[in-house]
């Protein structure tokens, strides 16, 4: 079978190579990939907003399966204008994918199907959302209602940051904003848990921990991720049985209680307080980087998995995965998340002597006249999967050393609640 893969980071990169593995697929093609997936795959070089040349692109190659990585496309519909020309498609229909595209969806089903997550209030305007500050509790979390990978959310210490934070949303720095939230702050231990969904069952997708802030320690800014390792060291029976129970079954009870059902991947993203599961976030795909750290610890073939699902047929797939510890380190460019520069040649990537339980995931990379140059802020995913969680680290740093790239910058700490 052909497939085709929507998205072009490092979890597109990881699930290209996963389904590669497969005997089933005789070729694979990335909209628009990055230089990783080029060794491995075609890369069609696409704008992800024209839906129907995606479409005619894949009738014309024959794809008889696409998968899509990246939240955009989904909350734009993507899925649905595809299946309207009966393409076989991997995940979420624009109404699901509300769950990760508005906040307040979100935490309104929240409030109807008492889904534990933080307290929050919805303000429409400046003038309502500061008149609430007034009677609120330091530190509180503000937060845009629409898509920011992951920037438009505020953890304010006083009343001046929150302002600032009112006043920035409502000014349009993440597009159009017609309400905000405001949110208790939830202190804890955060979980990104996983599952998979074809439409009537689900089952379990791995456990990681993110580390999204900049800087080592957990400091500086929110970015898209900087490391991460899996499972996660929270993760238990009991805790896993409350988030089923609690969290992600009354979202898919809500879900078919306005028509629709969930198919593809799912991301909870939770604080655990005091062994207790509290809703975040959703994302309708994969994270990233943790599809990076969890994927290689797939041993059951994902494309059988994903048919299953695009067929309803979940419920006939064992997953099973490999009993091994996963670690991921982020490389990106000097300045992300803020300004960088593009264009820049990262050599020696051939000489790295990768062991049979490393893996070099590509996200911002081009490949032209044979050079590999960075074009994003998170350019390469380092990965080790083996028995300790300190030995994968160890693999990792002595990779990104052997790279000897100076144009870029990688969190020495992840995970450091694991290992030290
Ligand atoms: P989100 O985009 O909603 O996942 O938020 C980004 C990050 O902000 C999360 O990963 C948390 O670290 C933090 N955060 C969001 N909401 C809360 C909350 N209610 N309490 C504490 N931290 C939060
Ligand atoms: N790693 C966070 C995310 O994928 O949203």
């Amino acid at each position: 079978m052909k497939v085709g893969i929507i998205g072009s980071g490092g979890r597109e990169h990881a699930i290209c190579n996963s389904l590669k593995k497969s005997n089933k697929i005789s070729k694979i093609f990335c909209f628009p990939g990055n230089a990783g997936t080029e060794d491995i795959a075609e890369n069609i070089n696409t704008d992800l907003n024209n839906f129907e040349n995606i479409k005619n692109i894949i009738i014309e190659k024959k794809i008889d399966l696409v998968v899509i990585g990246p939240e955009k496309p989904l909350v734009d519909g993507l899925v649905d204008y595809l299946e309207k020309f009966e393409i076989k498609i991997f995940g979420p229909n624009k109404i699901a994918s509300q769950l990760e595209g508005s906040k307040i969806f979100t935490k309104k089903l929240c409030k109807k199907f008492n889904i534990p997550t933080a307290k929050f209030g919805i303000f429409h305007n400046k003038i309502e959302a500061e008149q609430f500050l007034k009677e609120t509790k330091f530190p509180t979390v503000i937060k845009a209602d629409n898509l920011a990978s992951g920037k438009g959310v505020y953890i304010c210490n006083n009343e001046e940051d929150a302002k600032l934070a009112i006043n920035e949303i409502f000014d349009g720095k993440f597009g159009e904003a017609k309400n905000l939230l405001i949110e208790e702050f939830l202190k804890g231990e955060e979980m990104s848990f996983f599952t998979i969904h074809d439409g009537q069952t689900f089952k379990k997708f791995g456990s990681a921990q993110d580390h999204k802030r900049v800087l080592e320690g957990d400091k500086g800014k929110n970015t898209g991720g900087m490391g991460a390792y899996s499972p996660s060291r929270l993760i238990s029976k009991d805790l896993e049985y409350k988030i089923i129970k609690k969290i992600i079954e009354p979202t898919l009870k809500g879900l078919s209680e306005i028509g629709t059902n969930y198919k593809g991947f799912l991301y909870t993203g939770l604080m655990i307080v005091k062994n207790e599961p509290y809703l975040i976030e959703y994302n309708v795909r994969m994270g990233d980087p943790e599809c990076q750290t969890i994927l290689p610890t797939l041993k059951t073939d994902l494309f059988d998995i994903i048919l299953s699902c695009c067929d309803e047929k979940l419920n006939q797939v064992k997953i099973e995965w490999f009993n091994k510890k996963s670690l991921c380190i982020v490389l990106c460019s000097n300045g992300y998340p803020d300004r960088f520069e593009k264009n820049i040649e990262i050599k020696n990537l051939n000489k790295i002597k990768l062991k049979k339980e490393d893996f070099i995931f590509h996200a911002g990379t081009v490949k032209k006249n044979n050079e590999i140059l960075a074009i994003g802020g998170r350019v390469l995913n380092f990965v080790s999967v083996t028995d300790e969680f300190n030995l994968a680290k160890k693999n990792v740093l002595n990779n990104l050393e052997n790279l000897k790239w100076n144009y870029g910058f990688y969190r020495k700490d992840i995970g450091y609640k694991v290992i030290e």
